[in-house]
């Protein structure tokens, strides 16, 4: 396993609570990293509090990331505990249930857009002034790191607004990059394919053609005919992160098993 270093890095992850997020904030934390850890409740943010707490540099904040004020609220926290903030992973997510476009009421949609992009926007609002500010005060600015998904790169039938948020979220990453990238901050978006988390079982559970005929037909798009691990995700969020990567922004990294190059 490739070893980094983020010794004294201040890391922040939204959607901390599990999946992609949880095992993010332990690899970071392994490597030497400062945790600012959120997701939506204290129940929700309670697995990674047991699983971090004692044995890492860590702050607990939990909120909706469609609250803006969250944000600037975990910034100040990790500013105030840690004295910076080097990388944020805005992570947190939902996905919406799969349906025709045409099926989809405005209310899911809305919450999918909300969650999926409003709530990147904010987070990237509160957080690249900080790193620009941290950038003419010292040279080192930081690293924005947001969870699209291979849905943004691709279309998703029947998780048509998803899909619409994720390819939002990759537009946001790419203008962000080149509007910031004489300010020290790099920012790049990761585009995981199917991937097992929670998130994955839900499209399952919820097929009406039953669990395992559901997964079969899932995998048979996937040219490696699998799903993704998590640690498959976190490995690369490390590389993206890391500060040997220096030449590296803008882009949108998929994690896909070969489904985006059909
Ligand atoms: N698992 C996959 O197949 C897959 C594929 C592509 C992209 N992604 C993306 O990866 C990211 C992480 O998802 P995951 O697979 O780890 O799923 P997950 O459900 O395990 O984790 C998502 C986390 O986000 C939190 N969250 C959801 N809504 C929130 C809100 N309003 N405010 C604060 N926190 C909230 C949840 O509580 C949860 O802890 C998401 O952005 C997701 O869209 C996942």
């Amino acid at each position: 396993m490739t070893q980094y270093d983020f010794t004294s890095k201040t890391v922040l992850v939204s959607g901390a609570g599990g999946g992609i997020g949880l095992a993010a904030a332990k690899r970071f934390a392994d490597a030497g990293a400062n945790l600012v850890l959120t997701d939506r409740t204290d129940e929700t943010l309670h697995p990674a509090k047991t699983a971090l707490q004692q044995k890492y540099p860590c702050i607990f904040l939990s909120g909706d990331v469609t609250r803006e004020t969250l944000h600037l609220e975990l910034a100040a926290a990790a500013i105030e505990t840690f004295g910076r903030l080097d990388i944020a992973l805005n992570n947190a997510g939902i996905v919406q249930s799969q349906q025709r476009l045409e099926d989809i009421s405005a209310d899911d949609a809305r919450k999918v857009l909300e969650v999926d992009v409003m709530a990147v926007l904010h987070a990237m609002k509160a957080q690249l002034p900080i790193m620009r500010e941290q950038f003419e005060k010292t040279g080192d600015g930081g690293v924005i790191l947001n969870t699209a998904s291979v849905a943004g790169l691709v279309g998703a039938p029947t998780l048509s607004v998803y899909g619409a948020a994720k390819h939002a979220v990759i537009g946001l990453t790419r203008a962000a990059a080149i509007e910031y990238a004489r300010k020290g901050i790099r920012i790049n978006a990761i585009c995981p394919a199917f991937t097992r988390t929670a998130m994955l079982e839900i499209p399952l559970s919820e097929s009406p053609h039953g669990r395992e005929t559901a997964k079969k037909k899932l995998i048979s798009n996937i040219p490696m005919a699998r799903v993704g691990e998590v640690d498959e995700i976190v490995q690369a969020m490390l590389w993206v992160c890391s500060p040997e990567n220096s030449f590296y922004t803008g882009q949108a990294l998929a994690l896909d098993g070969g489904l985006s190059a059909g």
